[in-house]
């Protein structure tokens, strides 16, 4: 494929793009912490600020930019990855670096007792939406702890990895499988269908505690597009087989009964956890209920539990309702924009009826991906999926939140995406040191300090060193954000610098080390209106 000589110019002339980008972007150029100019987060553009109603916790994205863009041009986050960002926008953690290739579905949970983040690590599939990979799993440090895999030598899909009972996972398989298609209306070159798989699994071991595969309980026909039109693939190799189904969510809940969502089917599913057998149809060709105003939904994705009455005829449901088909770009079958769902199914009655809904604001309309997380204040927190957006909502359905996940000024706005967005507590200490950087200009000095993924420190002291070797506080600063900056004014004095984290408590965390100022160049370069002032250091 790349013997290809016809290939060379695109080569070069996405080369020489980057190279324009890291020249001029100013993403790469505004060293926005200069104690980590090696970090370039993407930037929150707030459209609604937080009011007092949101719940408290951090922001939990990873942004990530559509892999194949036709023109390739140099859009989304410079540096995609997991990220954590407080409500006001102010980073608490890159994960740039720490999770790697594509990352997806970064959460917070616990496991065995201890609180951990997890996300998808792996490469995508763009253009069909498929990802393969592992779960990845870090602790309150940062550090790797564990990578989860499929049982039974299955490469696990990025649609789904759930922490359950603090103990096992729900994960999802996309398994390309023989199939006859020519009795559903396909051509006798369609040979392959993707069986959606998911498995629950014990975390600690692999072992496998359940596995379920469509084809055993959904037939092709209930896809929402016609087999013949071969419209989720050929099915005529492995990798180009039919996906009727497109498995992307699996919930259990307290019954160890399943929820599963078919984004291709349009349906939800409540699956017998013992046998297997599907307990009722949600929504697409054969809905066991009636739905009520509002209910219909399609391509949904994130199906979830909420909650269901003692006598069980009434179960409380949430779902993220992408709306509309793809594939022609079209929208909606039923409505015109994304929304949130909290849905309430009646067994007796076989009834859906619509609890509240969270539409869209702006009328984002997210083609794929997506999700809406239950808070446990009842409030709604939604991620707009391709759309790179993320809204709260009070229980009423009133935003109190709203950004969009825009990467400087790189053209992002409407080119980045995000899987799933999240809000959780989290408490993060991280391995690393604390980085620290002196800068001289003239006579005075300014230290910056950061310690990524930090949530626990509440004072920096900085101290300088002196000519003898001789460390003296210099003085304490509240923490300001990712980074807190120092003035010393009397800067000469002193060789070397350093910060203490101090905590809550009063307490010292950790100690950074010791570094020496540098010379901070700050000076206009004729010529260049975008890029105004030049940033740079010398040698003392
Ligand atoms: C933020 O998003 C709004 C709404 O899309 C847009 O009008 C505005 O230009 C964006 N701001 C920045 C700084 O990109
Ligand atoms: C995280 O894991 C590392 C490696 O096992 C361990 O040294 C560290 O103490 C752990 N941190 C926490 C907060 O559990
Ligand atoms: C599989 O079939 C598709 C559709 O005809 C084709 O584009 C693709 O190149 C084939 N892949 C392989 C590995 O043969
Ligand atoms: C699930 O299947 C088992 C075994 O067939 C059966 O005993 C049980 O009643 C079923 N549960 C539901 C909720 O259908
Ligand atoms: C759901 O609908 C199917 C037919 O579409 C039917 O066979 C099945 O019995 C129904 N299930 C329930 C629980 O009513
Ligand atoms: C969606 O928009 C189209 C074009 O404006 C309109 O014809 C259609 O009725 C709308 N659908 C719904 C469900 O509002
Ligand atoms: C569920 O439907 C049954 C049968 O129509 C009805 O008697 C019952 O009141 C409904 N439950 C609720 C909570 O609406
Ligand atoms: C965070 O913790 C507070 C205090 O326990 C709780 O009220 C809140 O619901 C939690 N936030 C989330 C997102 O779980």
């Amino acid at each position: 494929m790349f013997s290809s000589l016809a290939r060379i110019p695109q080569l070069t002339s996405l080369f020489s793009l980057l190279i324009i980008t890291t020249f001029f972007s100013p993403a790469t150029a505004n060293w926005k912490y200069k104690s980590r100019p090696d970090l370039s987060p993407p930037t929150l553009n707030i459209t609604t600020p937080a009011t007092f109603a949101i719940s408290p916790g951090y922001i939990f994205v990873a942004p990530y930019s559509f892999p194949g863009w036709d023109p390739p041009l140099p859009h989304g986050p410079l540096q995609p990855g997991p990220y954590i960002f407080t409500s006001s926008g102010e980073l608490v953690w890159s994960g740039f670096g720490y999770i790697s290739g594509y990352v997806a579905n970064f959460q917070a949970a616990n496991w065995k007792g201890e609180e951990v983040l997890f996300a998808f690590e792996g490469s995508l599939n763009g253009e069909k939406g498929h990802g393969h990979g592992h779960a990845t799993i870090l602790n309150g440090s940062y550090e790797s702890i564990k990578q989860v895999r499929g049982a039974g030598s299955k490469v696990l899909d990025v649609h789904e990895f759930q922490v359950l009972d603090e103990r096992t996972a729900v994960v999802e398989i996309y398994r390309p499988t023989p199939f006859e298609l020519k009795k559903f209306g396909a051509g006798p070159r369609s040979q392959w269908i993707v069986d959606a798989v998911f498995q629950d699994i014990e975390i600690e071991t692999g072992r496998l505690l359940f596995e379920w595969s469509s084809l055993d309980h959904v037939p092709p026909e209930e896809s929402v597009y016609s087999i013949a039109s071969l419209a989720f693939g050929t099915g005529y190799n492995s990798s180009d087989a039919l996906d009727y189904f497109h498995i992307n969510s699996v919930d259990r809940d307290a019954d160890h009964n399943y929820l599963v969502s078919g984004r291709h089917t349009s349906t939800i599913y409540k699956i017998n956890g013992t046998s297997g057998a599907i307990i009722w149809r949600l929504g697409g060709r054969h809905s066991n209920f009636t739905l009520a105003p509002g209910v219909a939904f399609s391509f949904q994705h994130h199906a979830r539990f909420i909650s269901h009455s003692k006598e069980g005829d009434i179960e409380i449901i949430s779902l993220f309702d992408n709306s509309g088909p793809e594939l022609n770009g079209k929208r909606g079958e039923y409505a015109n924009e994304s929304s949130g769902k909290l849905l309430s199914l009646n067994t007796t009655s076989w009834t859906a009826a619509l609890i509240q809904d969270f539409p869209a604001p702006h009328g984002v309309f997210a083609v794929s991906q997506g999700n809406t997380q239950i808070l446990p204040n009842g409030n709604a927190f939604v991620s707009w999926g391709s759309a790179g957006a993320i809204t709260e909502y009070s229980p009423d359905g009133t935003v109190i939140f709203h950004a969009y996940l825009e990467s400087g000024d790189l053209w992002a706005n409407g080119n980045v995406q995000n899987y799933r967005g999240f809000r959780f507590n989290w408490t993060g200490v991280p391995h690393e040191d604390p980085a620290v950087v002196a800068l001289r200009h003239g006579e005075s000095t300014v230290v910056y300090v950061s310690w990524n993924g930090d949530t626990e420190t509440d004072v920096w002291a900085f101290y300088g060193v002196d000519a003898k070797g001789r460390e003296i506080i210099v003085g304490e600063k509240k923490r300001e954000g990712f980074e807190t900056s120092f003035y010393v004014w009397s800067g000469k004095k002193w060789s070397g610098f350093f910060a203490e984290a101090v905590g809550k408590d009063g307490k010292v965390k950790r100690r950074s080390t010791i570094v020496r100022p540098e010379k901070y160049i700050y000076k206009y370069v004729p010529g260049r209106d975008d890029l105004v002032y030049q940033q740079g250091l010398d040698e003392l």
